[in-house]
C-alpha cells in the first residue's frame, strides 16, 4: 500500500507540474526532495547504478572509445540503466534515445544530454581565454546564454562548461579553455557563465545545466603536460585553485566534473577530501559530480586502484556520482553493495543528486521539453552573429603600437595581407568548437575587404602552418619544410605601404592533449616574418592563438602587435573593426606572456621569495640568461588613446572588522579619441601566517572616457577582501599592514597603505 501511494505521488507531481520551479523558495526545495525520495524508493539497485552511468553516443568521440558496443548501449537504455548520454546531437537523435528509455524502461527516468559547449554551439565566440581578455562579465554571460539557446535547439540540455581551472603554464594546451592565471577574475567569469547557461530557472527550456570543471587542480599539471600529476600544497589549493569553484557552487551550478590528475598522489576522482569534505561538506553543494571521461577507470593506470571494481569503490566513496564512459560503475557498484563492501546509502546519495538535477530541469514533467524541432526555426542566428562580433572585438588586446601605426590611416594606398592565417576561415573557430562548422569564420582578409578601406589589397599566404587532415583527436602536423611561398610574400610586402601579417597557432594546436614544449611561432612563421621585415618595416602583426606564445623577437622588431586569439565566427570582421579604429581596443591580458618558454609557469600573483632582487650579485631569484618578468604582464593592454591615473586616495587608512573604506582613483583620458579602460585593484598582505603573493587582483571596473574626460573610480575595501586561507586552515583576515595598488595592468600600479585591526 505504501509503495502504491508513493507511485501515485510521483506521477501526481510528475504530470501535474505542481512543483514551483523557484528553487529560491524553501518549500520548492522540500518538494523536490520529496519527489526525489519517492522516485528513489521505487528503484532497484540495478536501476540506481544505471542512473550513475553516462554513455557516449559513439559518433562524436571526445576521448578513447569504451568497450561497450552500440547494441549493448541500446539494450541498457531500454532497461533504464543509463542516467545520461554525451555527444548525442540533434533533436532527432536525443529524442530517439529518450524514447528508447522512456517507452521501454520500468522507472521512466528521463535522460539528460551533455556536450562540450565551450565557446558557443553553432555561433562560435572567442575561445574562453580570449573572451576573458574582454574583462566584460555581461559579454561572458551573454555568449553563454546564446550558446544555451543554440544547444537546446539541438536537444542538448547540459554543457561541460565553464572550465575554471587556474592555468599559468602556456605549454598546457587547455589554457585556451579557461580564464587564465587569476582566481578572482576566473571566479567572476565562472559566475557569469553559470548565470548565462542556467538563467533564472533551470526548468526554462531555453537554458541548459552547466558544469564547473575540472575539480580540481587540473590546470597546474606538472611541466604543463596534459593529464600530468599536480603537486600543490593545501594553501595553494585553497587560495588559488578553489575560489572559482566555490563561486560556481554558490551561483548554483548544477554539476561539477572532477579531473584526470592526481594531487599530491591522490587522483582527484578518488579524492574524498575534495568531493565529500569540501564540495559536498563545507560548501554544502547539492548538485552531482560527473567524472571526467574514464577518469574512474584511469585510477588503475594511476596505480591507485587494482581493477574497475576497486576503482568504482574508491570513486563512489569519494563522492563521484556519475561515471562518464568509463565502465567502472556498471562493472562494480552492484557487486560491491551485494558483497557488503560499500553501503547502499552511498549509491542512494549519488542517485538523489542526479534525480534532483533532473527534477530541477523539469524533465519529469516533460522528458521531451528540450526536443522541440520548432525551437531551431526560431533561433535568431543572425542576431547571434552580431553579438559574436561585438564580443570578439572586445576580446582583442593591443600589445604594441609604435608611432601610432594603428589604426590604419585612410591615406594608406596599398596593403599586403600576409601569412598562413590571413585568409584562414577555420583557425578562428578554435578547438572545442562544438557544432561550429569548419571553415565558417570570417577571415582577416575577408574582414578587411568587408570594410570601406580604400587601399588596394594584395594577399600572400607565405607558408602553410598545419598540414593534412585536422581533427580533435589526431595529432597536428606542422609544416617545417615548404618555403615555396615566401618569395611571393616578400615581393608583395615590398610593393606595399603597410603589411598586415597574420600568424599564430592552428586551431588544433591548443586544446586537450595539445601540450607543447615550444611555444614560439610554430613552423616557418618566424622565418617568414623576418624575411618580410627585411623589405618592409611597417608591419602590423595580428596574432591568433589559444595560448600565450613567445614573441620576443616580434616585440622587439615589429611596430604594432594585436593579440586576436581565436575569436570565433565573426573573427575577421572584429579584427578589421580594431585595425581600422572603428573599435578602440579595450582588452587586457588574462595571462602573462613570457619572454621564453623556460619561464613557464609564469604568473603575476607569485611569491616574493627570500631573494626577490639583487643588482650586484647573481644570488637572487632569476634566470641568468633573461630579464626577469613577463614580456607582457597580466592585465596589460593598450588603447588608441592613453590614460593617466591620479594618486589613489583611501577614505581611511585604518580598517576594523566589519568596517569598510573607500579607495578612490581618478582616471583621465589624455589622448584624442574615446576609449575604455579596465581599472584594476590589487592587494598585498605584507606579513601573514602563510606567505602571501606579491599582489592579487581584488577588483576591476571598466570606464569609458571621452578625450580629456576624468572619472573617479571607487572600490570598497572591507575585511572580506583581505581574507585568505590562513595557517589556521580557515578563511579569515589577519591583522596588519596591507598595500592596495591600482592601475591599468599588474605592473604599472600606484600604491596606498592600509592597516587592519581586529
Ligand atoms: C575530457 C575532457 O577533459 C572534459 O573536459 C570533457 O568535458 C570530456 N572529455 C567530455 O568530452
Amino acid at each position: 500500500m505504501k509503495k502504491y501511494l508513493i507511485i501515485i505521488s510521483y506521477f501526481f507531481f510528475g504530470t501535474m507540474g505542481a512543483y514551483s520551479q523557484n528553487s529560491g523558495l524553501k518549500s520548492s526545495v522540500q518538494e523536490v526532495e520529496t519527489k526525489v525520495d519517492s522516485v528513489l524508493n521505487l528503484m532497484t539497485l540495478e536501476e540506481k547504478v544505471g542512473q550513475m552511468v553516462q554513455y557516449n553516443g559513439s559518433w562524436d568521440l571526445t576521448g578513447p572509445a569504451s568497450e561497450v558496443g552500440n547494441k549493448e548501449k541500446e539494450e541498457r537504455l531500454k532497461k533504464g540503466l543509463v542516467g545520461s548520454m554525451l555527444n548525442v546531437l540533434s533533436v532527432e537523435a536525443t529524442e530517439k534515445a529518450q524514447r528508447m528509455n522512456m517507452e521501454n524502461s520500468r522507472m521512466k527516468i528521463p535522460l539528460i544530454f551533455g556536450y562540450d559547449v565551450i565557446h558557443g554551439y553553432k555561433t562560435i565566440f572567442p575561445v574562453p581565454l580570449g573572451e576573458t581578455a574582454s574583462w566584460d562579465l555581461d559579454a561572458a554571460k551573454e555568449s553563454a546564454r546564446i550558446a544555451a539557446l543554440e544547444s537546446v535547439a539541438e536537444g542538448v540540455n547540459w554543457t561541460f562548461s565553464p572550465m575554471i581551472d587556474i592555468s599559468r603554464d602556456a605549454r598546457w594546451g587547455r589554457i585556451m579553455e579557461g580564464s587564465g592565471e587569476d582566481p578572482y577574475l576566473t571566479a567572476k567569469i565562472a559566475v557569469a557563465k553559470v548565470n548565462g547557461y542556467q538563467g533564472e530557472d533551470l526548468a526554462d527550456p531555453n537554458t541548459i545545466a552547466a558544469t564547473a570543471k575540472h575539480f580540481a587542480g587540473y590546470g597546474l599539471a606538472e611541466g604543463g603536460k596534459d593529464y600530468n600529476a599536480v603537486n600543490i600544497g593545501k594553501h595553494e589549493l585553497h587560495n588559488m585553485v578553489l575560489p572559482p569553484f566555490k563561486a560556481a557552487a554558490d551561483a548554483g551550478v548544477a554539476t561539477f566534473m572532477n579531473s584526470f590528475n592526481t594531487i599530491d598522489g591522490i587522483p582527484a576522482t578518488g579524492s574524498e577530501r575534495l568531493q565529500r569534505d569540501i564540495l559536498k561538506g563545507a560548501w554544502d553543494w547539492q548538485g552531482f559530480v560527473v567524472s571526467d571521461w574514464g577518469s574512474i577507470s584511469e585510477m588503475i593506470p594511476h596505480g591507485f586502484a587494482r581493477d574497475k571494481v576497486h576503482a568504482a569503490e574508491i570513486a563512489v566513496t569519494a563522492g563521484s556520482d556519475m561515471d562518464m564512459e568509463g565502465g567502472a560503475y556498471e562493472a562494480g557498484l552492484a557487486q560491491l553493495v551485494n558483497e557488503g563492501k560499500i553501503d547502499e546509502a552511498l549509491i542512494d546519495e549519488a542517485v538523489k543528486r542526479i534525480l534532483r538535477v533532473k527534477f530541477k530541469m523539469g524533465l519529469f514533467e516533460d522528458p521531451y521539453k528540450y526536443m522541440n524541432a520548432d525551437l531551431k526555426k526560431n533561433v535568431p542566428y543572425e542576431e547571434h552573429r552580431k553579438t559574436a562580433r561585438d564580443i570578439a572585438k572586445k576580446s582583442i588586446v593591443l600589445l604594441k603600437n609604435e608611432n601610432d601605426l594603428l589604426p590604419i590611416k585612410s591615406s594608406v594606398k596599398k596593403i599586403a595581407v600576409i601569412g598562413p592565417l590571413a585568409d584562414d576561415k577555420d583557425t578562428p573557430i578554435g578547438n572545442w568548437r562544438a557544432q561550429g562548422e569548419a571553415n565558417s569564420a570570417v577571415s582577416v582578409l575577408e574582414g578587411l575587404k568587408n570594410t570601406d578601406l580604400k587601399a588596394k589589397m594584395t594577399y600572400a599566404k607565405g607558408v602553410t602552418l598545419g598540414e593534412g587532415e585536422r581533427s580533435f583527436l589526431m595529432p597536428l602536423k606542422i609544416n617545417k619544410t615548404d618555403r615555396s611561398g615566401i618569395p611571393d610574400a616578400v615581393a608583395k610586402a615590398k610593393d606595399a605601404e603597410l603589411v598586415v601579417m597574420v600568424l599564430g597557432e592552428d586551431a588544433f594546436q591548443s586544446g586537450e592533449g595539445r601540450s607543447q614544449a615550444n611555444i614560439g611561432l610554430a613552423g616557418l612563421q618566424l622565418e617568414l616574418l623576418k624575411e618580410v621585415h627585411k623589405v618592409n618595416k611597417n608591419i602590423v602583426l595580428v596574432l591568433m592563438n589559444g595560448r600565450p606564445i613567445e614573441i620576443t623577437w616580434a616585440s622587439e622588431n615589429i611596430p604594432a602587435i594585436v593579440e586576436a586569439w581565436q575569436l570565433g565566427t565573426e573573427s575577421g570582421n572584429a579584427i578589421a573593426d580594431v585595425l581600422l579604429g572603428k573599435y578602440n581596443p579595450s582588452g587586457k591580458l588574462p595571462v602573462s606572456f613570457p619572454r621564453a618558454v623556460g619561464q613557464e609557469p609564469l604568473y603575476y600573483n607569485r611569491m616574493n621569495t627570500g631573494r626577490p632582487s639583487n643588482d650586484q650579485h647573481v644570488t637572487y631569484s632569476h634566470y641568468t640568461d633573461i630579464t626577469n618578468g613577463p614580456l607582457y604582464p597580466f592585465g596589460y593592454g593598450l588603447s588608441y588613446t592613453s590614460f593617466e591615473y591620479g594618486e589613489p586616495n583611501l577614505s581611511s587608512s585604518e580598517l576594523n572588522t566589519g568596517g569598510s573604506a573607500t579607495l578612490t582613483v581618478s582616471v583621465t583620458n589624455t589622448g584624442d579619441v574615446k576609449g575604455k579602460e579596465v581599472v584594476q585593484l590589487y592587494l598585498h598582505d605584507l606579513v601573514a601566517s602563510v606567505a602571501r603573493p606579491i599582489k592579487e587582483l581584488k577588483g576591476f571596473e571598466m570606464v569609458e572616457l571621452a578625450p580629456g574626460e576624468t572619472k573617479n573610480v571607487e572600490f570598497t575595501i572591507d575585511d572580506k577582501m583581505l581574507e585568505f586561507y590562513t595557517a589556521s586552515e580557515k578563511w579569515e583576515a589577519e591583522e596588519g599592514e596591507f598595500e592596495l595598488m591600482v592601475g591599468g595592468n599588474s605592473e604599472d600600479l600606484k600604491t596606498v597603505k592600509l592597516n587592519f585591526n581586529k
